[in-house]
């Protein structure tokens, strides 16, 4: 297809012609521009002509004619006849012939694209070798005349690093804004469908948050090398090689390595996660060096294992959360109470999690945190009533996957607030089964909603010191001398 572009500016009038589809040739050509002064310069003009056809004739007319009968057959050389210089150039090379007189002439070779915004012709080529000089040239064959040549726009030919080659499109609405939708139909999703492009892939989301790209900005730039581009308000032309439209997702929370290329596993997403927030651990802990205010009680307390309460407020509560602290203390924990909102930002948990040996907390989208734990560290799950299924499917299963050493504590009906409001004989508290299998909503309404917890103490002990022997057991013995 051959078409043609006028674009007008001041009284210049300039024509660009571009043969596209097969013949993968463009010529940019300015025309117009001198026609009030040629009458003038007829002579000089005619005589120049004249030269310039005794040298074509008496030097290349036999070969000019073999190009273009080769060019019917094939794509033949012509560099030589057109840019001397530039014979035998490579694929992602840009090479310009300035040796003529009367004009310059540029050759581009790849993956050649317009820019009319910046002047530009970008060639799109692997930058490995930074040599990679961009060229300016006016396509004029007037040269030698600065005064005319100072009408005709000038050109930049500009390599561009070939690096939006791929790319993955992906959704961040849905039940966005809930960190376990986020990290199990999100973050694990798009780890899981792009970690194998080693970074050279550029994340397209549609339903665009500015607030996740920065509560995730972390874990992003570990998978990829680029900004994530806005798909709806991002209104540039991005060009892919390849995309993937959409997330693989394999269970919850979870990555089967079956299912992955070199076997990954969650473990490896969790690395993924330790690289994502070390820059910003470390800039924290530098900080507090410098100000003097490291936690002088962490550090004292660092040789007794850490336990960490996740805890709720609003549903699912823990109503005697000050006396499970001087439990847990009285068994010999360094105990931390981590009070995590949409606004807590997560390097800071992670830093918490990363370092501690039990992470307690009740049922809930918080313990999705359960990823920030080290393997062979303690997860114990406070499972209230009629919420057991859901425990286990979506933090206790995983907690397994992730080698966690995983307690479920299912809760007495009288450690829950239900028992206290509707007794120990309403179906509420004796048959949970015959609510929650009405379905979600029933469920969520009746026990995830209006329920909270008073552990019995006595009987939550006990679980307390299987973790605490078994930290002891995978730390070493506690060193009590300070
Ligand atoms: C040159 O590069 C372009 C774009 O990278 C590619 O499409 C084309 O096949 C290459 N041509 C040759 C001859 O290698
Ligand atoms: C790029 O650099 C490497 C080593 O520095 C060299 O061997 C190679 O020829 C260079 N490639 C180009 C296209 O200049
Ligand atoms: C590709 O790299 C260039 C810098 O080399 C950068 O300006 C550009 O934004 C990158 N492309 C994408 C799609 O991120
Ligand atoms: C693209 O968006 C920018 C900023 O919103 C605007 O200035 C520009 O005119 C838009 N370009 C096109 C081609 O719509
Ligand atoms: C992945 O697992 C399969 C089956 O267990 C095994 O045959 C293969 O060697 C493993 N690949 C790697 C890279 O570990
Ligand atoms: C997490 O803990 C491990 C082992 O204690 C440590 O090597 C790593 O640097 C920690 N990660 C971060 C991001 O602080
Ligand atoms: C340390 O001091 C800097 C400024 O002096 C402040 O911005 C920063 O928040 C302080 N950090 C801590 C942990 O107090
Ligand atoms: C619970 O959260 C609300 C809203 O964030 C806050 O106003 C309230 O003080 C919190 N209550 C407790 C006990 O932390
Ligand atoms: C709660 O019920 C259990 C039996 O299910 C009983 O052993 C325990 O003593 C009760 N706790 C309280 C505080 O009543």
């Amino acid at each position: 297809m051959q078409y043609q572009r006028l674009i007008k500016k001041g009284e210049k009038l300039r024509v660009t012609v571009e043969e596209d589809g097969s013949g993968a040739t463009a010529v940019s050509v300015a025309s117009g521009g001198y026609l009030k002064r040629v009458n003038q310069k007829i002579l000089l003009i005619i005589f120049l002509s004249f030269l310039f056809c005794c040298y074509i004739f008496s030097f290349s007319s036999f070969s000019l004619l073999g190009a273009f009968s080769r060019e019917s057959v094939g794509f033949g050389p012509y560099e030589p006849f057109i840019a001397p210089l530039c014979s035998g150039i490579s694929n992602g090379t840009i090479c310009c012939d300035r040796n003529g007189f009367r004009s310059d002439i540029c050759i581009m070779k790849g993956d050649v694209r317009t820019h009319s915004a910046s002047s530009s012709v970008f060639l799109f080529t692997s930058l490995k070798n930074k040599s990679k000089i961009p060229e300016k040239m006016k396509p004029y064959t007037r040269k030698w005349e600065t005064s005319v040549m100072e009408t005709v726009q000038e050109l930049n030919l500009v390599y561009r690093d070939d690096n939006s080659s791929l790319s993955v499109f992906f959704s961040t609405g849905g039940y966005t804004g809930n960190v376990y939708h986020e990290f199990n139909d999100g973050i694990i999703p798009f780890s899981i469908t792009s970690q194998h492009f080693n970074k050279k892939v550029v994340f397209v989301i549609v339903e665009y948050h500015r607030w996740w790209v920065m509560k995730y900005g972390d874990i992003v730039s570990q998978l990829s090398d680029y900004p994530p581009v806005d798909f709806s308000s991002d209104n540039r032309t991005h060009c892919f090689k390849e995309s993937i439209v959409g997330l693989k997702i394999h269970d919850e929370l979870t990555v089967d390595p079956s299912l992955m290329l070199g076997n990954k596993t969650i473990l490896d997403f969790r690395n993924v996660l330790d690289r994502a927030y070390w820059p910003r651990i470390r800039g924290l802990i530098q900080d507090e060096a410098a100000n003097k205010t490291g936690k002088r009680f962490q550090e004292l307390g660092l040789k007794k294992p850490k336990l960490v309460i996740l805890s709720r407020n609003g549903s699912r509560e823990l109503l005697n959360e000050n006396l499970l602290v001087g439990l847990a203390e009285d068994i010999g924990f360094f105990v931390e109470v981590l009070r995590p909102d949409k606004t807590t930002e997560l390097a800071k948990i992670y830093r918490c999690l990363n370092s501690s040996d039990v992470m307690i907390g009740v049922h809930g989208a918080a313990m999705t945190h359960l990823l920030f734990l080290k393997p062979r560290t303690v997860f114990i799950q406070i499972i209230p009533i009629g919420t057991e299924w859901a425990a286990e499917t979506y933090y206790g299963e995983p907690a397994k996957k992730l080698r966690l050493k995983y307690i479920g504590y299912k809760i007495k009906p009288n450690e829950s607030s239900l028992y206290d409001e509707y007794g120990k004989d309403d179906p509420i508290i004796r048959d949970p089964k015959s609510f929650t299998r009405k379905g979600w909503d029933y469920t969520k309404k009746m026990y995830l909603e209006r329920q909270n917890v008073k552990l019995d103490l006595k009987r939550f002990r006990k679980p307390l010191s299987r973790a605490y022997d078994f930290s002891i057991k995978r730390i070493g013995p506690v060193y009590s001398s300070y």
